[in-house]
């Protein structure tokens, strides 16, 4: 009996570890004083010039709206899974995993592609790449691994696909850090 009920102790402490562990999303606004401004790479105003900034607000166009009429949807397109999915970032998160910086409206913002940054987002852990990737950061091994990410997107599920070239759209957004 002792040892069920240590067993269960031991399962109880380690599925609230996994549930504790879970990152949340601090929203772009967390990331951009660091970096901001050309001395760190613009790299905050360069991704607002870009179209993943305007992912959201796209969704409230007429284009928008009569797609998501043409597909039959119940919501409008800035309310449907069906369309968020790929215009916002953690569209499928759980609402508790959304800290109160975090804005839909950021569209597809950096923690699209590098991950829920509650963790990691702090100066110590930051610096140091190794405790940062621990710490949630998303690790790209090479370029192809960048592409399989953006294609999780730019794919054929687009209702106005667009043939996806990595190379052309990679050079469009991509972005460096100034050490
Ligand atoms: C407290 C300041 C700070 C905040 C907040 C911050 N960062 Fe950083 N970040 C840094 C520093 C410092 C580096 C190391 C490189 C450098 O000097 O720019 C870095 C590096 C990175 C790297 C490159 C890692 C590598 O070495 O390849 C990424 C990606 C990154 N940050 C994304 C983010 C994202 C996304 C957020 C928001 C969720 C964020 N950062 C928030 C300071 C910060
Ligand atoms: C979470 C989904 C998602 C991911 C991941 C994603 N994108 Fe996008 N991307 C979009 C959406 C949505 C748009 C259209 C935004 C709009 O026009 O409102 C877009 C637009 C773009 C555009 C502008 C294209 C145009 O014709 O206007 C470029 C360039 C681009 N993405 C490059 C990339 C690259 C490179 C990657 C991978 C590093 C990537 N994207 C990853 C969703 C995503
Ligand atoms: C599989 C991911 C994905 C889904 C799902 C998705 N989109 Fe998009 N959307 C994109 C990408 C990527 C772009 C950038 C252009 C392209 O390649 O389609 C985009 C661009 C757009 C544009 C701008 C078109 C242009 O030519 O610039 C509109 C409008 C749009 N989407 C509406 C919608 C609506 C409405 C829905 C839901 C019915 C939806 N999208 C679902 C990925 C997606
Ligand atoms: C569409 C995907 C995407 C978005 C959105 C995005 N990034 Fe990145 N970012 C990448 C990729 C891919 C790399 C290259 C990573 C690698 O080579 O391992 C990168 C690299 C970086 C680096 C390291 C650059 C270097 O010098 O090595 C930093 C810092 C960074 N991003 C911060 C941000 C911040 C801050 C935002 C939001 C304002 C953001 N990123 C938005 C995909 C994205």
């Amino acid at each position: 009996m002792k040892k069920v009920i240590s067993g269960i102790l031991v399962l109880t402490f380690l599925l609230s570890g996994l549930i504790f562990a879970q990152n949340k999303y601090v929203g772009v606004k967390t990331c951009a004083p660091c970096h901001k401004g050309e001395k760190k790479g613009a790299i905050m105003e360069k991704w607002e010039k870009s179209k993943h900034a305007q992912a959201y607000q796209t969704l409230l166009t007429d284009a928008a709206k009569n797609i998501a009429k043409e597909k039959g949807l119940k919501k409008p397109a800035h309310e449907s899974p069906e369309c968020l999915e790929c215009h916002v970032t953690a569209a499928k998160a759980d609402a508790k995993l959304l800290d109160k910086n975090f804005k839909k409206e950021d569209g597809v913002g950096c923690e699209t592609c590098h991950g829920a940054g509650s963790a990691y987002k702090s100066m110590a852990i930051m610096k140091d790449k190794k405790k940062a990737i621990e710490n949630g950061l998303t690790a790209y091994a090479d370029e192809k691994a960048i592409e399989a990410h953006c294609k999780t997107c730019h794919n054929e599920k687009s209702p106005t696909y667009k043939e996806f070239k990595f190379k052309e759209a990679w050079a469009q957004i991509v972005h460096k850090a100034v050490r």
